[in-house]
Formats: C-alpha cells, structure tokens, sequence
C-alpha cells in the first residue's frame, strides 16, 4: 500500500454508521472515498456524502455511495479531506487540486475534520506550496496588481494550454507569498487577500482540523489538534 492509500484507509475508519460524511478532493481522498465503497459493499455501511468536487462525485456515485446537495446537510459529523502543506501549529494550505471553495465550505460544515497526507506534506514552515486563490474570472487582473503591490508573486493556473477553470468556473492564482509585508502573520495575509475584491476564497485553511492521519516509511501517524480555532 502506498502512503495516501494507508492515510486515507485509515481515516475511513473514524466513519460510523448513519453518519453525514464530507468527502475531499485529490489522490489521498481518492483512497478514502474507495475505502468507503468498500466498506459499504463488505460491513452494510450506512452513509451519506457531500462531495467537495465535481471528480469525488464521480467516483463516489460509481461506487454507489448516496450524495447529498451541501445545502440539505448544512452539518455534517465528518468531513475528511487532503491538505497541501501542513505545519505544527495546524496552519494548513489546500487547493492544489483547485476544489478550495467547496472543500472550506464541506469543511466549515462539519463537527470534526480530519486531513489525510504522505508525510511529505508535513512541513515546519508553510511557504514552499504557494498560496492558491480562486478568483472570479472579470477582473481577475486587479487582484493580480493588489497582490503584487503587496509582495506576492502570481501566476495564473493553466491546465492543457488553457486558463484552468474550477468547478465554479472560476480562475486560480497561484502565488507565492514568502516575501510579503505580513511576513508569517498567516491571519493578517488570510484577511487581506480575502478582501480584495473578485477573490472569491484563498487556500489558508488556519488551524481548522481536529486532527491529521499522515502515512510514510514509518506507517501511519495521528496528530490530534487540541487547540483547534
Ligand atoms: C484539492 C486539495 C487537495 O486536498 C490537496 O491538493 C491534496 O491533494 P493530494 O491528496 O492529491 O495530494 O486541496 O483542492
């Protein structure tokens, strides 16, 4: 077994039955979202599910797993999901599969959230990973000039030679936010980003998981977050 599939067969193991479940997006999700099937098939797991992009739906629906519409389970007991680049303290990036806006609602709308991650995705410092920002498509550029005047480099997301577009039809920025005038104030860089606006959601997910299942050569390690925001 590789380590997202440890990572996310393990976290499926904290689903019960009867539970409202917000499944991620990404490889790691991938093997969580299997591992549900599975155990829906083998134990007559009960679940329903809130998708967090338009790929984990797919997947989910071919292996018969009921999904719910986010706005009819505002509250879910689970949602677990993958994360970019995680930190010691929780401060987390996520986005990179470009599903950042659903995957903080989903997240938002659960009483406890787990990530699933190779160790890999460990890090003492955030930073490396970049900052994606999911920004409407008119006017995109004006935040692109705030940014920069602010420090931040960008790029725009491009997939096959096109502009890549998210499930919402939105764009990605992809920055790099190492060099800013926030320094490591991740919350002050979170507020401002969040209020230029046309950015519809920024990848910061700032301590907002109870917990980390993460797997690599040493097997599987669990992080709990006891000082969850
Ligand atoms: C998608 C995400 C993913 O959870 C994140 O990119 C991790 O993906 P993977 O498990 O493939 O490494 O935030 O928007």
């Amino acid at each position: 077994m590789n380590a997202k599939q440890m990572a996310g067969y393990e976290a499926a193991k904290y689903v019960k039955d009867g539970m409202l479940v917000g499944i991620g997006t990404g490889s790691t999700a991938y093997y969580l979202i299997e591992k549900l099937g599975q155990r829906m098939k083998e134990e007559g797991l009960h679940i329903q599910c809130v998708s967090t992009s338009d790929a984990s739906t797919e997947q989910a629906k071919s292996l018969g797993i009921p999904l719910l519409d986010t706005n009819d389970a505002p509250v879910l007991d689970i949602c677990i999901d993958g994360v970019d680049e995680v930190d010691p303290a929780f401060n987390g990036i996520k986005g990179g599969g470009g599903a950042l806006f659903r995957e903080k609602i989903v997240a938002m709308s659960a009483k406890y959230n787990i990530w699933i991650c190779d160790d890999s995705k460990r890090v003492e410092t955030i930073g490396a990973f970049g900052l994606p920002i999911e920004v409407l498509p008119f006017g995109y550029k004006h935040v692109v000039r705030k940014l920069e005047e602010a420090g931040f480099t960008s790029r725009l997301r491009m997939k096959d030679g096109a502009i890549y577009e998210t499930n919402n039809h939105n764009y990605i920025l992809d920055t790099g936010y190492t060099n800013t005038r926030f320094g490591t104030d991740y919350k002050a860089m979170e507020a401002f980003v969040s209020g230029l606006l046309g950015v519809l959601e920024t990848g910061f997910f700032l301590n907002t998981t109870d917990l980390i299942i993460s797997a690599g050569e040493n097997g599987v390690t669990t992080i709990e977050n006891k000082n969850k925001a």
